[in-house]
């Protein structure tokens, strides 16, 4: 079996990305920039690097790895990053947005298109997997919830966010099988439920009283500004929620299309992260 290279594996998609690999049997590689405390799954062995400085990229990639798993954080893209992927790895999977088609001069979107652009042209097989928001941004309600009233805006925008480890469990498929080359995965959860729903289950689920307040957009522009402090970005996130009031976030079979199974719902993610609201 190749080496697989995972970059983020601490993150929230990476960390099940390396779990994965390694309970299957993968000869699993993590980057990392500090390998003293990165606390990696069993039978993951880390390399220190850093996306910020390419070069440092070179003992992980050295050694016989065929595959890379590529995420980008919010740093600025480094093509170089993409060329020494190309040189050692023969498959790429990037952990891309579902924004990456759209003609937009949000950064947001603008460095997934780039990352996206750079691999196409770089020679290696590749597969992105474009998620939706991921359901673990309704952490951002966590302090909320315990207080018992979520206030935020766009009470009736239908989201679709979708379980980290299903991304994950996609990424890993496109890793590890034939038959993933050339795909743009649009990875979703498998329903679009509104905010003040999505809300009402994290209390049912939690088994608290959990309240919906509607935030008025012009309050939550304040509020999420100097809460963020990207102004651009709040403005993009106001702007497609206000959206999913008119139209909800698709829904894709993605995740039954290549994994043979429903996507796991809302309920299951709140389960799994109990204890990060308590
Ligand atoms: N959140 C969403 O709703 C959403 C939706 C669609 C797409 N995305 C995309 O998903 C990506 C984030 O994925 P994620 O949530 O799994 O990761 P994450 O939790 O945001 O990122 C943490 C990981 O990034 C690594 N990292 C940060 N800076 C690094 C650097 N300079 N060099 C090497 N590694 C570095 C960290 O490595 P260390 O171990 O060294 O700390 C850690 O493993 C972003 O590109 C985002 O645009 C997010």
């Amino acid at each position: 079996m190749t080496k697989i290279l995972v970059i983020g594996a601490n993150g929230s998609v990476g960390r099940h990305v390396a779990a994965s690999l390694a309970e299957g049997g993968h000869e699993t590689r993590a980057l990392v920039r500090e390998p003293a405390t990165a606390v990696l799954p069993k039978g993951v062995e880390a390399f220190r690097g850093d996306l910020s400085a390419p070069e440092s990229l070179e003992p992980a990639l050295t050694g016989g790895v065929g595959a890379v798993y590529l995420m980008w954080p919010g740093l600025p893209v480094e093509p170089r990053v993409v060329e020494l992927i190309a040189r050692h790895a023969e498959r790429v999977v990037y952990l891309s947005a579902d924004v990456a088609d759209l003609a937009d001069d949000e950064p947001a979107v603008v460095f997934h298109q780039e990352v996206e652009r750079l691999i196409r042209r770089s020679g290696p097989r590749w597969t992105f997997v474009r998620a939706i928001d991921f359901a673990g941004n309704l952490l951002a309600w966590a302090d909320q919830v315990r207080g018992g009233v979520v206030r935020w805006p766009y009470g009736r925008a239908r989201r679709s966010l979708v379980h980290e480890r299903d991304i994950a469990d996609v990424v890993v498929r496109a890793l590890t099988e034939d038959g993933h080359d050339g795909a743009r995965y649009v990875v979703t959860g498998p329903e679009s439920l509104s905010h003040a729903e999505l809300a009402g289950i994290i209390g049912e689920e939690l088994g608290i009283g959990v309240r919906w307040e509607e935030l008025p957009p012009e309050t939550a522009r304040a509020e999420l500004t100097a809460a963020w402090g990207n102004a651009a970005f709040v403005e993009s996130r106001l702007r497609a929620w206000e959206s999913f009031t008119r139209e909800p976030e698709r829904v894709t079979d993605t995740v039954e299309r290549v994994l043979g199974r429903p996507p796991r719902d809302i309920r299951t993610w709140v389960r799994d992260h109990a204890a990060d609201f308590r």
